[in-house]
Formats: C-alpha cells, sequence, structure tokens
C-alpha cells in the first residue's frame, strides 16, 4: 500500500499578459484541446495521487465542466481560485492539501511535460526532498549590474534552465512558503528560490527536456503543435 501520499498542484490562475491574447494562454487550443488539458491528463496517468488545480477566480465551473469532466480527469481532487501572484497561487494550492507527504509544483502552461519525468520526479523527491526539473543553458549566461555592465559569466557547465514540476516534500515546502511571506525583499519567481531563500536543505536537479516549453509568447502555440504532432516528446 502507498502510504506516501503524492499531490500535484498544478498552476493555470495566470492572466498571460505576454500571449496578448483575449483568452487565457491556458484555455487556448493545442491540437483542437485545451492547453490546460494535456499536463492535467500526463498527472491524472503518473504515480501522483491527487491533483490541485488551481484558475481564476470565476473559472472554476468552466475548468470543471470544459477539463476536467469532460475528459474524465479523476485525480483532480480541488478546482480552486489562485492569487495574483504566481507564488500566491501556490499557497492558495498548499492550503487544501491534507494528509500530503510529497508535492510536486506544476505550470498549467508547460503542456510537453510527460509521465516519464512526472515519474522520475516522484523517485528523486522521495530521495532527496527537494528537487527541480531542469536543462542545461545552451547559451551562455551573462549577469550584470543595474548600468547594463557584466559583471560576470558563469561556467555554463553549472548554468540550468530551471522548469516545472518542481517537487518537495509538503512539510519543507508548506514551511519555506509560510516563511517567504514575511519577507518584503524578495521576489519569488520560482518555488525552488523559496526553498533555497528560507530552508537548510540542498535542492537537486533533475535532468529535464527540451521539449518541456512554457507557452509564453504567440509563437509557443505553434511550437508545441508541432511538437504534440509529431509525438516525439
Ligand atoms: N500562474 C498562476 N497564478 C498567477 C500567475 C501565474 O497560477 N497569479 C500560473 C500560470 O497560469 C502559469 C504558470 O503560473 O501556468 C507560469 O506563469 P507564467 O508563464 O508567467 O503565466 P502568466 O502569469 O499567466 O503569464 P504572463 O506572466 O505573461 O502574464
Ligand atoms: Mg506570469
Amino acid at each position: 500500500m502507498n502510504e506516501e501520499k503524492v499531490c500535484a498542484i498544478v498552476l493555470a490562475a495566470g492572466q498571460g499578459k505576454r500571449m496578448q491574447s483575449s483568452m487565457p494562454k491556458q484555455y487556448m487550443e493545442l491540437l483542437g484541446k485545451p492547453v490546460l488539458y494535456y499536463s492535467l491528463k500526463v498527472f491524472e496517468e503518473s504515480a501522483v495521487d491527487e491533483i490541485v488545480l488551481v484558475v481564476g477566480a470565476g473559472e472554476e465551473d468552466y475548468c470543471r465542466r470544459e477539463i476536467v469532466n469532460k475528459y474524465g480527469l479523476k485525480k483532480v481532487a480541488y478546482i480552486i481560485s489562485g492569487g495574483d501572484e504566481r507564488y500566491l497561487s501556490v499557497i492558495c494550492g498548499l492550503s487544501v492539501l491534507r494528509g500530503c507527504s510529497y508535492v510536486l509544483i506544476h505550470d498549467g502552461a508547460r503542456p510537453l511535460i510527460t509521465v516519464d519525468l512526472v515519474d522520475r520526479t516522484i523517485e528523486e523527491v522521495k530521495r532527496y526532498l527537494a528537487c527541480v526539473v531542469g536543462v542545461p543553458s545552451k547559451d551562455t549566461v551573462k549577469l550584470i549590474n543595474k548600468d547594463r555592465v557584466v559583471t560576470s559569466t558563469p561556467n555554463r557547465k553549472y548554468v540550468y534552465n530551471i522548469q516545472t514540476p518542481q517537487a518537495f516534500s509538503f512539510e519543507l515546502i508548506n514551511k519555506a512558503y509560510k516563511e517567504i511571506v514575511k519577507r518584503s525583499d524578495i521576489t519569488v519567481t520560482d518555488d525552488a528560490m523559496v526553498v533555497e531563500t528560507c530552508m537548510d536543505m540542498d535542492v537537486h536537479i533533475i535532468e529535464g527536456s527540451y521539449h518541456n516549453i512554457k507557452i509564453t509568447t504567440p509563437e509557443d502555440i505553434s511550437i508545441a503543435e508541432v511538437l504534440l504532432g509529431k509525438n516525439c516528446i
């Protein structure tokens, strides 16, 4: 019997400003189905036990009807509304979880996630308690200062582009988020940095996939359709 419950928080409460579309990007169609459907389907087929779907206020019924019920996604246990920033939506998701040992936090705007990668993430989080999916940076990265002058060039061997899922022991991430909200000096851009900042715990990297793109700007829709259509993820 699986005594360690694994939950997933799928985030879809953003406004998609960079997409410049009247419809939020998570509901735009990819090969005839909404962007959000794809990642929910993958979590449904993975070893995750329960899914919390976080959506914009007032979008709960639409999501239940047009995505969760329509496609028979049985693991979605909660559909709740999120906050004005991504990290606030994560806090909303964490607040409804009960009896959860591990939590995977995923951007609903990443439809090209695979069951294999989710299941590998679950194995790794059970071992390391904090881990994030990422890929080696193909580009050289430079740090600059406020005058736009380069201050250093990190060794590319050690530079990763971070994706989701990001996975943690529930106790660890819940505590870390409770701490971070007390800090007004920090802009939270991913979940791992909350652990890095507030907790004495190493965050491990899981080798991800260059196909696991985030739908952010209009050309990403065409790119995702090509990747999905070729089924080459
Ligand atoms: N997200 C969320 N709640 C927010 C902001 C973002 O749940 N207040 C979710 C988005 O729906 C998305 C993921 O977090 O699945 C990653 O965020 P991002 O790609 O930045 O999406 P948006 O914030 O919607 O887009 P933009 O920044 O262009 O407005
Ligand atoms: Mg955003």
